[in-house]
């Protein structure tokens, strides 16, 4: 059977959390029975904002390889491996480098968002500018048919399509195929304080947090704002702890919740402990996972590693057929 390729890669600037799950892993995966799946920890990418304390990558990746296996990768069915493990990512972005005229990139809306946003260093680095361009060597090594990205991530991926047109074009061969978005719909979850899940805001539930950390965060939630005493009316669509109930909680009490909530019946803290319960019975299977691969972290370490060989082989192959088609070979 030909399975479609999907392939992914994950920063390891720190360790995961429900947005980053909810947001790309689990999607991952529901991938995995039906796709070839190439899983990857992109280091060479963290060091475009770790390049000041780059002895932290190394820690990170185990602990992003920690949280896809306690999430549910399984290595007997995706391919996981490291990006800096396989010298052809770096090889093949110096030569579509050549090609990539500098306005693609700087044009590219994420760029610049990006740019303006990270504050605590200087990311007006000539290797993050490029970072797309990399970021397409990554996928077509692979000869990936899709990538799932977030709808953030669309103007990339069309990016990596447009080089490989050119790349194409260029030397008259179809050497790289254009990678399609494989993009998935994904629920509204916000940190406890309300802004967008992130480990830079000092907001996030990690999926490595245990019960206690856990149940200290639902209790510090921010909900409907409007709800200062417990007998005002709340609105669960605009309280920001609400969408976690969607989540974790039976549809029942979901309901119960949203109309318990607009006549005052129920106070937030009462709402909050429901939460922690379900929350907690919600995220006890990775839980249990992670204690478990945690008595054997060189079997982590074994998975990269046979991951990282079979990855390898493939993108060889290819990066030859790019300068066989060159004329470089
Ligand atoms: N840009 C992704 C992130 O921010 C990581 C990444 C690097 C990636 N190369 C990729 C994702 C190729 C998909 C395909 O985490
Ligand atoms: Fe939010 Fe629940 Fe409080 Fe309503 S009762 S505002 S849903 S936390």
């Amino acid at each position: 059977m030909n399975r479609k390729r999907i392939l992914s890669g994950m920063q390891p600037s720190g360790k995961l959390h429900l947005g980053n799950y909810f947001g790309d892993l689990k999607n991952w995966v529901s991938l995995q029975d039906e796709f070839d799946c190439y899983f990857f920890i992109a280091d060479w990418h963290a060091l475009s904002s770790l390049y000041e304390d780059p002895h932290r990558i190394k820690e990170f990746s185990f602990e992003v390889a920690v949280d896809w296996l306690s999430a549910g990768l399984d290595p007997e069915k995706s391919t996981m491996f490291v990006q800096s493990e396989i010298p052809e990512h770096a090889e093949l972005h110096l030569i579509l480098s050549m090609m990539v005229p500098v306005p693609w990139l700087e044009r590219n809306p994420t760029y610049k968002e990006k740019k303006d946003e990270i504050k605590n260093v200087d990311m007006s680095s000539y290797g993050f500018l490029g970072y797309p361009v990399l970021q397409t060597a990554d996928i077509v090594l692979y000869k990936a048919d899709y990538v799932p990205v977030g709808i953030d991530q669309a103007p990339h991926l069309e990016l990596s399509r447009e080089i490989v047109r050119r790349f194409n074009k260029l030397y008259k061969k179809k050497v790289f195929i254009e990678p399609g978005a494989k993009i998935s719909d994904i629920p509204k979850l916000s940190g406890i304080d309300g802004r967008k899940m992130s480990k830079t805001y000092n907001n996030a539930i990690f999926l490595s947090d245990g019960e206690k950390e856990v149940g200290k965060k639902v209790k510090s939630m921010l909900t409907d704002p409007a709800r200062a005493r417990r007998e005002d009316p709340g609105d669960p669509d605009v309280c920001n702890l609400y969408p976690f109930h969607k989540i974790y909680s039976p549809k029942a009490m979901q309901d119960e919740i949203a109309s318990d909530c607009k006549t005052a019946k129920i106070g937030c803290g009462d709402c909050k402990k429901m939460l922690s319960e379900t929350m907690l019975e919600g995220m006890k299977p990775m839980m249990e996972k992670r204690q478990d691969i945690l008595t054997r972290p060189d079997e982590v370490k074994e998975i990269l590693r046979a991951g990282t060989l079979k990855a390898h082989a493939l993108a060889k192959s290819t990066l030859e057929q790019a300068k066989q088609a060159m004329k470089l070979k």
